[in-house]
């Protein structure tokens, strides 16, 4: 890894959003000299499998993004399945409850042989939602009051970070006790106004300034005319940040 992106305070993960391998693997290609991050979620992983994110994970630090949301026994199952691929981080939905979260954590800390534990990490309330999509499913309380409940949840359990919106970060900093526990915010845009599908989103240099320990961008680097320049440019200006 370089060595200027290793001093940058908030890292970058892309996210490799496409069924395609071999797209993946030219992103990872063209896109790994510049920043060596990426996340996997679901669409790649349906589609290219563990073998593929063992694969790509001895060379780049990965994000394995499959929110896992199931009864505690078998979200410790995945997450021991996790950990053995090698990656640095992967997540688990808060609203699981303390026993999944709680269990997850034991499960991690109890395996051996690895020669790397990944970062576990604990999904509140997706950026895709706002206050009025929370209503709709039954949620009575804002984003931030529901993220608020999870993070406590997340640092109670034992989890190394949670997965927030941009505007999250101060509230998330100011409830946890440990300070190295993490935040990666997706929800990432080079113009804040270009939401798509998000809802609260906002750009790398704000995140960075809010204190995301890390950001991931999907869409605004993988649909651009050139992904890599302009990959390069954000995580310039994220370094003169710092
Ligand atoms: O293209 P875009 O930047 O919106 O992609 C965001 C990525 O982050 C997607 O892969 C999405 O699955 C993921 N993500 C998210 N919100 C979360 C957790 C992950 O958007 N809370």
């Amino acid at each position: 890894m370089q060595g200027h992106i290793e001093n940058m305070k908030t890292k970058v993960f892309v996210a490799l959003d496409t069924a395609s391998i071999d797209e993946a693997k030219l992103w990872v290609d063209q896109l790994g000299p510049v920043n060596p991050r990426f996340k996997i979620g679901l669409e790649l992983f349906v589609s290219a499998g563990p073998r593929f994110v063992e694969e790509i994970a001895k060379k780049y630090e990965i994000f394995l993004d499959l929110k896992f949301h199931d009864i505690p026994n078998t979200v410790a199952g995945a997450a021991r399945s996790a950990a053995r691929l090698g990656v640095h981080y992967f997540n688990i939905h808060c609203s699981g409850g303390v026993r999944m979260l709680s269990e997850t954590r034991n499960a991690l800390d109890q395996l051996t042989g690895l020669s790397r534990k990944p970062k576990l990490l604990g999904v509140t309330v997706l950026t895709s939602l706002a206050d009025e999509d929370l209503l709709q499913i039954g949620f009575t309380k804002s984003a931030s009051a529901q993220v608020k409940t999870w993070v406590e949840l997340a640092e109670q359990c034992g989890l190394d970070g949670v997965v927030c919106a941009a505007s999250e970060i101060p509230l998330v900093k100011s409830l946890v006790k440990e300070p190295k526990f993490e935040t990666m915010v997706p929800g990432i845009r080079l113009d804040a106004n270009q939401t798509q599908d998000q809802r609260r989103v906002e750009t790398p240099e704000q995140a960075a300034k809010l204190g995301a320990n890390s950001i991931v961008l999907g869409r605004a680097i993988t649909k651009a005319e050139k992904p890599s320049e302009l990959l390069q440019e954000v995580v310039r200006k994220l370094e003169n940040l710092s």
